[in-house]
């Protein structure tokens, strides 16, 4: 990628620092980026928070804490220009992002495998991300938007989707004929895996945390539970006659781990892929290994996922829940919204409007 090599300007959102949305996050004039060999540079029209936007600004063990971030991760928009040896993809095409460059060449990569690259890197946190208003990304990792997909859904879902897919389907084999809970389902990880295990044809349970987020999650579940209220745990084993479920999808991490696990039912799996409410949980492991109980790492998903989860949105089988549209510099909002826990689904912000 050449920075700025025509002279002009565009704004990004930095993370300037540590603290709060209001006092460190800046939109601040850079070049505008010039595709290099094999990139193409998008005109961002959507572009996704997630909470890993957050853990970017408030800090966390896995995340580098050097300033300024450029954020943006879940990304769609216009291909505005193409560098050299790019054929496949033409000035106003309209494409979203997979969002993890690998190497190509590992023992991973050559099964596909991307994420398991040790090269891995993503967009948002190991190259500028899109709530910019332009973008350079490797023209390999575009995906064309389908017609009838606005710009908004093509960028709320490649990551949460694609993880959503890994935990239920290609991680974790739900099968219709099985049970699930999801917890956290308001999330952006958590709404879509509700999405896909309705979608499966399995008996769906899921947690959150207020009425009006049950509400909406009772679309795709039997029975929401509110955790809150009751142990999440004691209430499945109960809604599902003292059997417990054959998977729990868990994000949360540390405050629900040994509840995730007393959910499951004799031989059941639990998938994971966040430790939002931190990494050290004080688990019992006879909770797992005498109840033949299995704990997968489902991290995130590769190109394939990324398809599959991205040719069921086509069909309109399943959609990300689109909770705001904000412009560029109402970003902040954004972010207190996440951290404040008032979504459900995803937030989109609009750096082109
Ligand atoms: N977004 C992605 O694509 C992605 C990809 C890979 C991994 N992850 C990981 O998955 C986790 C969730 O990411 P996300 O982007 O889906 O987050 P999110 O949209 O902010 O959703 C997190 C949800 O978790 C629930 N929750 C329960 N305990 C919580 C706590 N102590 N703090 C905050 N939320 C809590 C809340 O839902 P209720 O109110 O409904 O309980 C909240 O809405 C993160 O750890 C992230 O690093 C995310
Ligand atoms: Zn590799």
């Amino acid at each position: 990628m050449v920075v700025g090599a025509d002279g002009r300007d565009m704004r990004a959102v930095h993370i300037v620092d540590s603290g709060a949305p209001e006092d460190v996050l800046e939109i601040r004039d850079v070049p505008r980026p010039e595709p290099g060999p094999g990139e193409v540079r998008l005109a961002v029209q959507a572009c996704a928070l997630q909470h890993a936007d957050v853990f970017a600004r408030t800090g966390h063990p896995e995340i580098e804490d050097e300033f300024p971030k450029r954020p943006g991760t879940e990304m769609a928009g216009v291909v505005d220009a193409v560098g050299d040896g790019v054929d496949d993809w033409t000035p106003g095409d309209r494409v979203n992002v997979y969002h993890h460059v690998s190497c190509g060449e590992c023992e991973f990569c050559e099964r596909g495998e991307q994420t398991m690259c040790p090269h891995d890197r993503k967009f948002g946190s190991d190259f500028p991300g899109g709530l910019a208003e332009y973008v350079a990304v490797p023209a390999d990792n575009l995906e064309a938007v389908p017609a009838g997909v606005d710009m908004e859904t093509a960028a709320a879902w490649p990551s949460s989707f694609t993880t959503a897919w890994r935990m239920l389907v290609s991680g974790g084999g739900l099968q219709p004929s099985e049970s699930a809970l999801i917890l956290g389902a308001s999330g952006g990880v958590g709404h879509a895996a509700l999405q896909l295990a309705d979608r499966i044809g399995a008996e769906v349970y899921a947690t959150t945390s207020a009425d009006w987020k049950a509400e909406q999650a009772a679309e795709w579940a039997e029975d929401v539970i509110d955790y809150t209220q009751e142990p999440f745990d004691e209430r499945v084993v109960e809604l599902t006659d003292g059997r417990g479920v054959d998977l729990v999808a868990d994000h949360v991490g540390q405050e629900t781990w040994q509840r995730s696990i007393d959910s499951l039912a004799t031989g059941g799996r639990m998938v994971i892929c966040g430790a939002t409410s931190g990494a050290d949980p004080d688990i019992d492991i006879r909770s797992v290994y005498q109840r033949h109980r299995r704990i997968l790492g489902t991290p995130m998903g590769n190109r394939r996922d990324f398809r599959a989860a991205g040719r069921l949105i086509a069909r309109g089988e399943v959609a990300p829940v689109i909770d705001r549209v904000l412009p560029l510099d109402r970003v902040a909002e954004g972010h207190r919204a996440i951290e404040n826990r008032e979504v459900f689904g995803k937030v989109v912000v609009t750096p082109g409007a």
